[in-house]
This record gives structure tokens, sequence and C-alpha cells, in this order.
């Protein structure tokens, strides 16, 4: 008998289509009512990468036409690299908000029809709890919740008190931009390629991240909200005043590191200092991070000073949980653990909704 069989245990498979990975999972966790962090028996991720980079961002429906030539492969492969067959499987999680509308059908489409073909339960989650989930995934010995739950992603920048795994109570959010479109729109206009943070990060090693003194919005504000539509503005115009963009010649190296490096000073300033604040706020003594934006090693290095310097317990996942996969869906257990199994006519939602509900 493989472990998922016993009575005890429990085998999910996650699937995951929001924006332009195509994911699946296969976890094993405790048998719901039972309570327990699950071990990721395999996460495969497909990326789109490659599809929409000629674009500088992700084409929707280039997205929903390459999950749904995916989906069914990295399914199977995750159920192979698990050695799960699909008679084994005790649940079928998927997440159905927020996202991009023609990604999102793909995958519950996928889901629901595993669910009802295998008469299992289908569970839909919110995918920015799946980001905040996480770090329980990441850190399974210890308990990450309560905590303050800061999401950093290409779609969202968001602060929630989180009782627990489906208990996010929003506190705030961007007003724009997400901190992870600045870091792609600025990569774009700094020609490091698309996604952007990652070659933010690598030009921003090299340069003087007080070079320019870009705008840090809502850094002296009581409200826990954030804007980056003006900073990747005040890139724009420092580029300006360097030629780069009305000569149309690609600015100079020493140029982009620079802009690169105060760029992302300016990002990670606000990303730290609202999150100090929503600790102060709340009194929450322990900070979850998820999303993209959290791969950056800059930002992990100055968030991890600024919990220590408060005494906060920081649960930050590696990076492959940071950006998007289906794993994370896994926060789909505690939710059958409250009961909460979708209909199989649920419709994805493709809006910001408020999580936990
Ligand atoms: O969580 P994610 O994979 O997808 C969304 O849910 O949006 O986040 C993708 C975002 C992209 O904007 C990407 O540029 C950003 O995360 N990102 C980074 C880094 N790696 C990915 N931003 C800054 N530094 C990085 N190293
Ligand atoms: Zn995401």
């Amino acid at each position: 008998m493989t472990p998922g069989q016993g009575p005890g245990r429990i085998l999910l498979l996650a699937i995951e289509t929001t924006c332009d990975e195509t994911g699946a999972a296969v976890l094993e966790g405790p048998r719901p009512p039972a309570t327990g962090v699950p071990v990721i028996r395999s996460s495969v991720v497909a990326s789109q990468i490659d599809l929409h980079e000629r674009f500088g961002g992700v084409v929707p429906e280039i997205a929903s036409r390459a999950h749904v030539r995916q989906i069914l492969p990295v399914i199977d492969e995750a159920l192979r690299q698990a050695g799960v067959g699909l008679g084994e499987l005790g649940a079928v999680a998927v997440a159905t908000r927020p996202g991009l509308v023609g990604a999102l059908v793909v995958g519950l489409t996928a889901a629901k029809a595993l669910a009802l073909a295998l008469g299992v339960p289908l569970v839909a989650v919110d995918h920015l709890e799946g980001h905040l989930y996480a770090c329980q995934l990441a850190y399974p010995d210890r308990d990450v919740y309560p905590c303050l739950g800061l999401v950093v992603s290409g779609g969202h920048t968001s602060l929630y008190a989180c009782q627990g795994p489906i208990q996010a109570e929003p506190l705030g959010g961007t007003t724009d931009d997400a901190a992870g479109e600045a870091f792609d729109k600025v990569a774009s206009l700094l020609g490091l390629g698309y996604p952007g943070g990652p070659g933010v990060e690598r030009a921003a090693r090299l340069g003087n991240p007080r070079a320019h003194a870009f705008p840090r919005s809502y850094l002296h504000d009581a409200r826990l909200i954030f804007s980056f539509s003006g900073l990747k503005t005040a890139v724009l115009y420092a580029l300006q005043g360097q030629d780069a963009r009305a000569t149309g010649a690609a600015p100079a190296p020493d140029v982009v590191a620079d802009v690169a490096a105060s760029f992302q000073e300016a990002v990670v300033d606000v990303l730290v200092a609202k999150s100090r604040q929503a600790l102060e706020r709340t009194g929450l003594r322990k900070l979850g991070v998820g999303g993209g934006v959290a791969a950056n090693s800059h930002f992990r290095g100055r968030i991890a000073t600024m919990a220590e310097e408060r005494g906060v317990e920081l649960f930050i996942p590696p990076l492959a949980l940071c950006t998007d996969n289906a794993a994370m869906a896994g926060v789909a257990l505690p939710k059958l653990a409250a009961g909460q199994i979708a209909a199989l006519d649920i419709d994805v939602t493709p809006g910001l909704v408020r999580p936990g509900r």
C-alpha cells in the first residue's frame, strides 16, 4: 500500500493556470477532517515565457491556448513523478481566482472533468491564499499562522492579516500597478527582457542604488497602500534625460545598472516599510511572504533584516515556491478539512476577491 492510500492519508492533485504558468502537483497529507501540512510529492510547471517574451508581457489569448496544449501533459508528468495513478487521488484542487479568465477556465475545466470522472471532491482555491500557503509548505515543522501575509507578484501587491491558511483578512494593496508589473515594465524600458524581475535584479548588482532618487509612494502615509505607476514613469523620464528613448539607442550598461539598482531600491524600501507598518499596526509576530517578487535576493535580504530587528519570525519560500506553481494550491487541504467542497458548476472569478470567501 502506498502512503497516500492509507486510511489516514489523502493524495491531492492540484492545478494552477491563473496566468502564464501551467502547473500540476501531487501532494500527500492527512485525510480531512484531520489537519496537517501536506508533503509535495511532485510539482511540475510548464512556463510560457518564450511565448510572451517578444510582447514584453502576457498575452491572454496566447496564454489560454498554451494552457490548453500543456494541461494534460503537465498533469500526466506530475502523476508520473509522484508515482501516483489517477485512481489513487482523493481530491482535485484548482485555483479559480484571481487571474486571466481564459487561463483560469482551462484549469477549472480539467479539474472538474477529473473530479467528476474519479468521483472525488473538487476544491476551488484562491491563488493569493496559495502564494501565502507556500510559506507553510516550505516550513512544514513550524506554524506560519497567525501571520502578516505579503503577496508581491506580477499581478498583486497586497497585505493580509492571516489567522489561518484560509482566513486572510485584506489590510491593503496597490492602487495601480503591482510590484512585479513595475519590474516587468522597467525591464522592458531597460531592454532587460521578460519577465523583468530576474533581469533587473542581475543588472542592479552592478549599479548604484542612490544614483537616482526615484519616488517611494505612500512611504510616509498611514494607509497600507502601494503605488508603483509613478515610479515606472520616473524611470522613463530618467532614461529620456539620458536620451536613450529619444534616440532609440539602447541605454549604456552603466546607465542600465544605476537605473535598475535605484528602481529596485525604491520598490524594496516601500515593501519593507509597509510590511513593518502593518506588523506594528496588527501586532502580528510572524510574517509570510509569497509571489514572484519574493524571489528577489535584495528584497529577501532587506525583509529578513527588518524581521530580525523587530523580533518577527519570517517565512519566505524557496524560489520555486515563490513564483507560480501548483503545489501552493495544497491550501485545498485545509479547505477540505473545513468542508469547503466546490460544486461542479462553479465558475472562475477573474477579478480580485476577498480571500477567505
Ligand atoms: O507570482 P508570479 O510568478 O506570478 C503572478 O502571480 O503574477 O510573479 C511573477 C512576477 C513577475 O512580474 C516577475 O518579474 C517577478 O514576479 N519576479 C521578480 C523576480 N523573479 C520574478 N521580481 C523581482 N526580482 C526577481 N528576482
Ligand atoms: Zn502568482
